[in-house]
């Protein structure tokens, strides 16, 4: 059995948290090359960590080994969003994963798909005529808000604006006391992030429980009549489920897409993937390879036990990154190309080898319904729009936390394509063939390659490491 290359450096002194934060891409990249492999240990909130990096460490992480490195029950998620199943271990996280599963499946993820076509209509419908370029992260934003809000609490942005308003309010102070240091100070005229945002959870918290109260129907009505361990277990969740971490990831996978397929070299890639649903999800696969919403997640070995054969001690930390595990050249050959057609060659089968949505038992169970929506939404944009970045030249280097997308806002322009009277297959199909091994536009390829030294990023933490749901 190895040794895990790096070091633990000593308690606090040896802390590479705000290293880390700043340029979580950079950090990991930095210490592949040096430590020559993609499972390596660190000191990470004060404590010795690996670092997993390649696919096969982070299967044995989330999959085979999952019993043994556990969530911990003291992660920040807990001091924000209470006790849910985020954070839970064991049988009760089973359980809880079971009584879920129904409300993210079969009849009731069916009966949310009207509301989905609506929304995506409702939203992107005139995104051409407002006359000028827009600001893509802010407009999915908005569209996964109201799908969250909508779909969990039955408050739609259509018919109850107010309450829709001040809900979205409250989750973007709510979410803003995650990333803000857990200190509850409040003096006269000046209060903490952290205790804004408790005040903001208390408030959402009286929505959710007179809803759970109140309301029959939907979601809210269904999870009100589960068998739950405890009353305020269903508040909970909803609290977690309404959070602004959902949509800012919608928004980000939104994001990608949008700017992966912009612009006059992708309208064939736009013309297929509208017509061929296939193509589609191999696009939306190779977009959450390259750009997953989230950096990774973390567990805590309850015994001493090995990890991509090397020993691990007990109470280390395991943080699985998925941007770096998306790039093991071991299993994506050309990891930094964006190649749809890998998933129907080499790559066919092999979506287990990602972990955009989390892997093995734990994985996310939202993750049938955002494929739904996302699908929705790229469709609509694929049926109606042409799209290319206004101005053309833009910096879209990523930033990955909280959740990854250009570090600034990217702006784009659409354009109906009934308008600009292509939206006749005959027609679309005298468009010029695109190559096959299609690339990124340059400036974005420029953004997903570039080196650690050339990382944009204004030096402040922008999460605590705990950020996946
Ligand atoms: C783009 C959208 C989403 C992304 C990228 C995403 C990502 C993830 C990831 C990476 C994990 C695993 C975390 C870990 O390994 O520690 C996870 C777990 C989870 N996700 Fe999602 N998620 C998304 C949407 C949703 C939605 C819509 C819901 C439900 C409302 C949801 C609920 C959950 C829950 C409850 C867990 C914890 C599961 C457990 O610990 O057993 N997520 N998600």
């Amino acid at each position: 059995m190895s040794k895990l290359p790096g070091s633990a450096g000593v308690s606090l002194l040896g802390d590479k948290s705000l290293e880390f934060y700043r340029d979580p891409v950079g950090f990991c990249r930095q210490r592949t090359d040096k430590h020559g492999g993609r499972v390596f240990h660190s000191r990470l909130l004060n404590r010795p960590t690996v670092l997993v990096c390649s696919v096969r460490g982070m299967r044995e992480l989330l999959g085979e080994k999952s019993g043994v490195f556990l969530k911990d029950p003291t992660d920040l998620m807990t001091n924000v969003y209470g006790d849910t199943v985020v954070t839970t271990n064991g049988e009760e996280a089973c359980l809880l994963r079971l009584s879920f599963n129904n409300l993210f499946t079969g009849q009731c993820l069916q009966s949310s798909s009207d509301y989905i076509t609506r929304v995506c209509e409702r939203r992107l419908k005139d995104i051409s005529i407002r006359g000028k370029p827009e600001c893509v992260y802010s407009l999915f934003k908005l569209l996964g808000t109201e799908l969250v809000l909508g779909l969990f609490l039955n408050v739609r942005a259509d018919e109850q604006p107010e309450l829709f308003q001040e809900i979205m309010q409250l989750c973007t102070e709510h979410w803003h006391g995650l990333i803000s240091a857990p200190v509850n100070v409040k003096v006269p005229l000046w209060s903490s992030g952290f205790s804004t945002a408790l005040e903001a959870r208390d408030k959402l918290m009286d929505i959710i429980k007179d809803k759970l109260q109140n309301d029959r129907e939907g979601f809210v009505g269904s999870l009100g009549s589960l068998p739950l361990p405890d009353s305020s277990c269903a508040a909970q969740h909803l609290l977690l489920f309404i959070s602004a971490l959902i949509p800012k990831a919608l928004a980000s996978l939104l994001t990608s897409f949008t700017l992966a397929l912009s612009g006059n070299q992708q309208v064939e890639a736009r013309r297929q993937a509208l017509e061929d649903p296939d193509y589609l999800h191999r696009v939306l696969l190779e977009v959450q390879r390259l750009w997953p919403p989230f950096i990774g997640g973390r567990r805590i070995a309850e015994e001493d036990c090995t990890l991509a054969g090397f020993h691990v001690p007990k109470g280390y930390g395991a943080v699985y990154i998925s941007h770096a595990v998306h790039r093991d050249p071991e299993v994506f050959q050309q990891p930094d190309a964006f190649l749809p057609e890998r998933w129907s060659g080499r790559n066919a089968g092999q979506e287990h080898f990602l972990c955009s949505f989390g892997n093995g038992p734990r994985n996310c169970i939202g993750v049938k319904l955002t494929n739904v929506f996302l699908k929705e939404a790229c469709t609509y944009l694929l049926k109606h729009y042409d799209w290319c970045l206004d101005p053309p030249s833009q910096d879209l280097e990523y930033k990955w936390l909280p959740v990854s997308r250009p570090a600034n806002p990217p702006s784009v322009s659409f354009t109906r394509l009934e308008d600009a009277g292509r939206d006749a297959p005959d027609q679309r199909s005298a468009r010029p063939a695109m190559r096959s091994n299609w690339c990124l536009g340059d400036s974005l390829k420029d953004a997903v390659t570039c080196g650690p030294e050339e990382s944009a990023c204004d030096g402040r933490p922008r999460a605590q490491l705990e950020i996946a749901p």
